[in-house]
């Protein structure tokens, strides 16, 4: 079996938590061994190709901004190197750089996303409304400019269907005003703190998605991935200009091969052609090399 047949889907003799449209994730002795495999989404639909290394940079860029923020924002990390672990030693060469071993935790059923540039699915909501999640925002914003200050726009977590935006009222009713208001307040620190990083490094976080959980003594800590490619959108600084996006990083060719193909978007998408794939490839690596400094080899 090729390495890239391998690293499309984990079968670890573990417990099962969960297959996402990414990761695979294993339950063991109460904590969570999550998987990053080289599986890339678009328009929601899996793809029938990988993206060879992928999974290693998405999970090591994770790792890294856990790193960085772990004395401000408490998460959910045990061992960003599982593979050195005893029982995990001899999956080495499938899991190295692609696993994490967490604390498993209750989650919050919501998605805590901070923007900061106004496009994607907030765009179309201010431009029916003139708000997104019950926030009043100025009049007069073109798309893909910059908020005057980041904003908190939390959406359900919807098994199956799609993620609905609620005001932070609404948060507050599901999850306990509390909560509602240290994720919030969380939620925009941990996004100021990375994104003015990222901007020394020419990148610009447009928006970003966290998860957080909850453990027995109701400490509220940080949990699944954070600031990756599949949860944010970077552009590079000089590729930014008001009133237009710039080209997503990591699947300005994945979605382009797809838009100019006859894929319909309602079967099940067609393989990528080799050069996409490789020049996929080449702009993970690329956002890994910027963000953390280091190669992946
Ligand atoms: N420390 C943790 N404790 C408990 N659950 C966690 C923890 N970290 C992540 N999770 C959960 O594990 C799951 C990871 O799955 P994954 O992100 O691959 O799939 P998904 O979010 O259901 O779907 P998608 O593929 O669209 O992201 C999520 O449901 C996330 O909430
Ligand atoms: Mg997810």
């Amino acid at each position: 079996m090729s390495n890239e047949m391998k690293s499309g889907s984990f079968d670890l003799p573990l417990k099962l938590f969960k297959r996402g449209k990414v990761r695979d994730v294993f339950e063991v002795d109460g904590q969570l061994l999550i998987v990053s495999t080289d599986r890339v989404s678009a328009f929601d639909y899996v793809l029938p190709s990988l993206i060879p290394d992928k999974g290693k940079v998405l999970n090591r860029i994770a790792a890294f901004w856990f790193d960085y923020t772990r004395n401000l924002f408490p998460n959910h990390v045990v061992c960003a190197e599982p593979e050195k672990l005893e029982p995990f030693k001899e999956w080495t060469p499938l899991i190295e750089k692609r696993a994490i071993l967490t604390r498993k935790l209750e989650a919050f059923p919501i998605e805590a996303i901070v923007r900061d540039y106004i496009v994607g699915s907030g765009w179309k909501t201010y431009q029916k409304t003139g708000e997104i999640c019950g926030i009043k925002l100025p009049q007069g914003l073109k798309f893909a400019d910059r908020f005057p200050e980041p904003i908190f726009t939390p959406t359900t977590k919807a098994e199956g269907s799609h993620d609905e935006d609620m005001t932070f009222e609404q948060m507050a009713e599901l999850i306990g005003k509390e909560n509602a208001i240290k994720i919030k307040s969380l939620s925009l620190e941990l996004f100021k703190t990375v994104s003015a990083y990222a901007r020394q490094k020419g990148i610009i976080i447009a928006d970003s998605k966290f998860e957080f959980g909850r453990d027995e003594k109701g400490e509220i800590i940080l949990i699944d991935e954070i600031f990756t490619p599949d949860s944010s959108r970077f552009w590079k600084v000089e590729d930014y200009t008001p009133g237009q996006e710039p080209p997503a990083f990591d699947k300005q060719f994945v979605r382009n091969y797809l838009l100019g193909s006859s894929w319909d978007r309602n079967s099940l998408p067609p393989p990528l052609p080799a050069e996409v794939i490789a020049k996929t490839r080449e702009k993970y690596l690329e956002i890994y090399e910027i963000l953390t400094g280091g190669k992946l080899e």
